[in-house]
């Protein structure tokens, strides 16, 4: 295999790509296929929470293996490392979200929230934030914020406004007529903006004057990355119907709606098959969320990711550092301009160190670390940023 092969023969997502050869990866670093190691500031943006290959997801994977791979669409047959994942979920989340349909990837979660809500409520109507991202099949891209990522694939689904995050004046637009408000709870390709105030608060109050239902995507911040198991949990607003995804699995393909018991009940009749998935519940790829959720809430990773912001935003101090947007280990850092975010995560790919971008600001520079990153590579990382900040010249081309 050569790297002509992937941009001749591997669909492209951008005239771009990083194109790192991956030979393995394990904790905090990929390994290209010359033997150089780079640490790794993104984990996969966000999906590798516990890092590259923990031993407790990959022993969890084998055993699975060893037992059976998949053996009935999802929904049909009892299969124990899903049940016991929905289970225990079930034990760490609000009294309301006790029901978890798993699916394949974020996107989908989020296509079966919003038929939920509207097969639930009876209305169409859905409202979003502007500059929000949900995924990008049909449904979840009709609730994208951004005219401009998206109007080439119109007409998507109608019927769905939109409403500036964090703008309690804007929120009389969820009406009488609408299913469900659709939210972030930290919005990520926005730029990491968190919700300010009780602004949640009001939104999940207006939600319950007019009937609508509330659905939070955590599909970035979930999985402790912001300190809490979950963001809302910051911000004192149970949703409706919470979607998850990312760092569920650390690494492996997944997503997942949670609801009520007698809300999910909605999607198997009037029409029975409301929703339905092949693969979704996989029972290899539940064995290693049930790992990975078990890894996470049974040490102290969580209130680690606190500290570990700490130390980030202590070291992540220079003049082209404006701000530092987010919470626990979502974190931007935002530039003066998109030159110096572009110059800082392409410099830093050929020094070993990996950076990314956010999907609608350009200015910011994601740093995404796998959780179980260590004090010491978070130094050795924030001290490359820096020198390679100290040498940017305005006229620097890549
Ligand atoms: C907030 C949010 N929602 C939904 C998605 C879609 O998830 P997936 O790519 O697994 O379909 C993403 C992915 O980046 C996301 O960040």
């Amino acid at each position: 295999m050569s790297k002509n092969d992937f941009f001749t023969y591997q669909a492209q997502t951008s005239p771009h790509p990083l194109a790192l050869e991956v030979s393995h990866a394990k904790g905090s670093y990929i390994y290209d296929t010359d033997g150089n190691a780079h640490l790794d500031f993104v984990a996969g943006v966000s999906a590798c929470s516990l890092g590259h290959c923990h031993p407790k997801v990959v022993n969890a994977i084998k055993t699975q293996v060893d037992q059976y791979m998949h053996v009935m669409v999802y929904g049909e047959y009892v299969q124990k490392s899903g049940v016991e994942y929905s289970k225990l979920l079930a034990s760490l989340l609000p009294k309301n979200l006790n029901t978890t349909y798993l699916v394949n990837s974020g996107t989908e979660a989020m296509e079966g929230a919003i038929k939920l809500a509207r097969r639930h409520t009876g209305r169409s109507q859905i409202v979003a934030a502007k500059n929000a991202y949900h995924g990008n099949t049909m449904g979840s891209l009709s609730l994208m914020g951004l005219e401009e990522r998206k109007s080439a694939f119109r007409p998507l689904i109608p019927d769905v406004r939109f409403i500036q995050f964090n703008a309690q004046e804007e929120l009389k637009k969820i009406t009488e007529h609408t299913a469900c408000m659709v939210l972030e709870t930290i919005q990520g390709g926005a730029g990491f903006i968190l919700p300010e105030d009780d602004y949640l608060a009001k939104v999940r109050k207006r939600c319950d004057e007019v009937g609508a239902l509330l659905i939070l995507d955590e599909i970035q911040p979930g999985f402790g990355r912001t300190g809490k198991l979950f963001a809302f949990e910051h911000f004192n607003c149970p949703p409706d119907i919470l979607v998850i995804g990312k760092g569920m699995a650390s690494g492996l393909p997944v997503g997942a709606f949670v609801a009520s018991h007698e809300l999910m009940g909605d999607l198997k009749e009037n029409p029975k098959l409301g929703h339905i998935t092949t693969f979704g519940g996989n029972p290899v790829i539940a064995a290693a969320s049930l790992a990975t959720l078990k890894e996470i809430t049974e040490t102290d990773i969580i209130p680690q990711t606190l500290e570990k912001e700490k130390l980030f935003r202590k070291l992540l101090q220079h003049p082209l550092i404006k701000e530092i947007r987010g919470k626990g280990l979502m974190l931007a850092p935002i530039m003066e301009n998109k030159e110096i975010a572009d110059f800082l995560v392409l410099e830093a790919a050929k020094k070993g160190l990996i950076l990314f971008w956010l999907l609608f600001e350009s200015k910011a520079v994601r740093i995404s670390p796998p959780l179980t990153i260590s004090m010491k590579e978070i130094e050795a990382g924030c001290d490359q940023i820096i020198s390679i900040l100290n040498s940017y010249q305005p006229d620097t081309v890549n």
